[in-house]
């Protein structure tokens, strides 16, 4: 009889996840990782927001928690590729790992590539493995085909609040952008890929937009100054650099409406990098990608951010990850970079508390190429 090691097996069963995903239909990937998606049943997670809000009894007492990221997978449509698949297998493995279980993970954007049916569908499928609760927030990629169709029919709305442990969490849509489509005849296509061409600077430049910024005004009304917010937005809610719409461009707006809370944090996605900075009581951190690091921006780089070097080229997950947020009883958070191919880098609250002089965190273990 041959013996095989837990790591065959466990290769054995990626293997098998990864064919089915490339060859079959949904009931048979349902087949395959039966036995995830029972969990999910059982626990009542099989929808993004069945889990069950908290309210918030009193104001400023915060009950300690974590939750997990991932972010950017940018899945093509099965037939074509399967390596960023095999990248947000990796990260799902690596949430499903933790012990204990985060509270609920963020999924930060981007899931798709070209917003197509297929790609949303296969990371719908793969994000149905994780155990724990699933919140979403939409990405460019995910939105510029149909703007939004498939994705709400998916996971529900794309802006919503919910409160946790004396938190009050907010999700927005911060990639709306003015219609650049209609009087220049694109085809829902043509649209897409010019969203997706970050510098082709024949879009405008992403924004939360009036409407939401009301919503957003409305929903924090009755949520008192002492209570901790963490928003969560695909794009920075800051001005970074322009050229690349690593920008929102209602970004003071919002954080106008933000500024009376005591503390409040920005988790974001879009950038594919470590990324800090502090703007008056706002703490902002990025999240990074499962597919791809961005290199920084030629100008605009927060001075807090400490950069990981350029990546490996001959490692295609080298600045790549997922990771935790640590949310502490005042509400502050400590962001942690699991980088698949360096050391884990967390950056503390303490360091933007002080504004970048306790605490610096220890910048990501290998050498530049
Ligand atoms: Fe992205
Ligand atoms: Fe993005």
């Amino acid at each position: 009889m041959t013996i095989r090691s837990v790591e065959t097996k466990y290769l054995e069963r990626r293997e098998e996840i990864l064919r089915a995903l490339v060859n079959l239909d949904r009931r048979a990937f349902l087949r395959v990782s039966g036995a995830a998606a029972a969990i999910a049943a059982t626990r009542g997670i099989g929808h993004a927001h069945s889990f069950q809000p908290v309210r918030v009894d009193a104001p400023g007492a915060v009950e300690p928690f974590r939750f997990a990221y991932i972010s950017d997978s940018h899945l093509y449509e099965r037939k074509l590729n399967d390596r960023f698949i095999r990248s947000l297998l990796r990260a799902v493995d690596d949430v499903n790992a933790l012990d204990p279980q985060p509270d609920f993970v963020l999924y930060g954007g981007d899931l798709a590539q070209l917003g197509q049916p297929a790609e949303l569908d296969l990371g719908a499928q793969i994000l149905k493995e994780l155990k724990a609760p699933v919140k979403m927030m939409v990405g460019e990629h995910d939105w510029y085909l149909d703007l939004g169709e498939k994705w709400r029919s998916l996971f529900g709305k794309d802006v919503y609040s919910f409160d946790h442990k004396g938190i009050h969490f907010v999700v927005l849509n911060s990639v709306v952008e003015d219609d650049f489509w209609t009087v220049r005849g694109l085809t829902p296509m043509e649209r897409m890929k010019t969203v997706a061409g970050l510098d082709n600077r024949s879009q405008s430049n992403f924004q939360v937009g009036p409407p939401q910024r009301e919503w957003l005004t409305k929903d924090l009304e009755p949520v008192s100054d002492d209570t901790p917010v963490i928003v969560f937005s695909h794009s920075p809610l800051y001005h970074l650099y322009q050229g690349w719409n690593f920008w929102t461009i209602d970004a003071p707006e919002v954080q106008r409406i933000l500024a009376r809370f005591r503390h409040v944090t920005v988790i974001h996605g879009h950038t594919h990098q470590l990324l800090t900075n502090r703007i008056k009581n706002i703490h902002f951190h990025g999240m990074l990608s499962t597919a791809w690091p961005w290199p920084y921006a030629p100008q605009g780089l927060p001075e807090l951010t400490v950069q990981m070097n350029r990546p490996n080229p001959f490692n295609s997950q080298d600045g790549c990850g997922d990771g935790q947020v640590l949310v502490n009883a005042e509400g502050l958070v400590d962001k942690v970079y699991n980088l698949w191919n360096r050391n884990v880098v967390t950056v503390a609250h303490e360091y933007l508390e002080s504004n970048g002089v306790q605490k610096r965190p220890a910048a990501a273990n290998v050498a530049t190429y």
